[in-house]
């Protein structure tokens, strides 16, 4: 049996369509914050339990005969890593074989990046748990990029803190294929970390340049201080530890930490994935 966490959630549900695809037979277990979320999802061939990362003994009990886990990362803030700490220490006490776990990119201990820490210490927490384990170090989701361009298309101007360096931008749904490969197969994805990229890197001038060329219409990109695009994100209603956040994002960017390029994607997924230029054409061409 196979256990996917946030399975409501756009990854844990598009890593479950792929599995779905790719095997016919295949039993799933999802795991939901709810009744209600379960019923949602469920078909014959998907059970549902809900469970909560803060709630140990709903962990247990989801993990009973579960030999595979999709351990998507949590979403919340300021907790994360003790909820990752319970995920992992009840599937030890369920006998849980083999962990997938969606990381970050590189998983560099001193990133800019606030919540690559708790990644960090997830992993080191996994691979210490005796339990066999894949790492899908996970570059920035294209799927988010429309949020930072905003209004853009309309104003001609991208407002954002990168500087001039690159960042490599993959489609979500690429990376949830690349899940279902592995938890197709995990023997073959044994204590093995992937730095999951698309092929190419790319910097905010030159998505302001595709955009333009997407459209037709002039748009420029203008580099702003963090400190601005930490008041601008506050001023448009977010939390402070939202913008905190979606800041240090913007800074590990700048630093260059996510100006990489692999070829894992492009192996698990056995073709090229997404390139952003695609990805922004299937957004924004009319
Ligand atoms: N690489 C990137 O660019 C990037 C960007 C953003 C986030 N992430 C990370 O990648 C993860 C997956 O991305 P996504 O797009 O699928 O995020 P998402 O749509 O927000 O899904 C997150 C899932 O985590 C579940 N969850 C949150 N707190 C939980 C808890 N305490 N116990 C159990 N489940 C909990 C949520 O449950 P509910 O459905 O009940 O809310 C949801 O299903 C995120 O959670 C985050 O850690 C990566």
């Amino acid at each position: 049996m196979i256990l996917i966490t946030g399975a409501n959630g756009h990854l844990g549900g598009a890593t479950i369509d792929f599995l779905l695809k790719k095997n016919p037979n295949l039993k799933i277990k999802a795991l939901v914050r709810s009744e209600e979320k379960g019923k949602k999802l469920k078909n014959e061939r998907i059970e549902f339990a809900v469970g909560d990362y803060l709630d140990y003994g709903s962990l247990v009990n989801a993990m009973k005969d579960v030999e595979t886990l999709l351990l998507i990362s949590s979403s919340t803030i300021g907790d994360r890593h003790a909820q990752h700490v319970n995920a992992i220490k009840a599937a030890k006490q369920a006998g849980v074989k083999h962990i997938v776990y969606t990381s970050v990119l590189k998983g560099s201990p001193g990133s800019k990046f606030t919540a690559a820490n708790d990644h960090v210490k997830t992993e080191n927490d996994l691979k210490s748990s005796g339990i066999n384990y894949t790492i899908m170090r996970n570059t920035y989701y294209a799927d988010f990029l429309p949020d930072i361009i905003g209004n853009a298309i309309e104003s001609g101007v991208i407002y954002y803190s990168a500087g001039n360096a690159k960042i490599n931008f993959a489609a979500r749904r690429d990376m949830a294929e690349a899940n279902a490969v592995v938890i197709s197969d995990v023997t073959n994805h044994q204590n093995k970390i992937y730095e999951m990229t698309s092929g190419k890197a790319y910097t905010f001038t030159d998505i302001a340049e595709i955009l333009s060329s997407i459209t037709s219409k002039e748009i420029k990109y203008t580099d702003v201080p963090i400190e601005a695009l930490k008041e601008n994100i506050v001023k448009a209603g977010m939390p402070n530890e939202v913008a905190e956040l979606m800041a240090s994002i913007a800074e590990s960017m700048k630093v260059g930490e996510f100006d990489y390029c692999d070829t894992a994607l492009e192996k698990l997924l056995g073709r090229k994935p997404v390139d952003l230029k695609a990805f922004l054409k299937s957004v924004y061409q009319k």
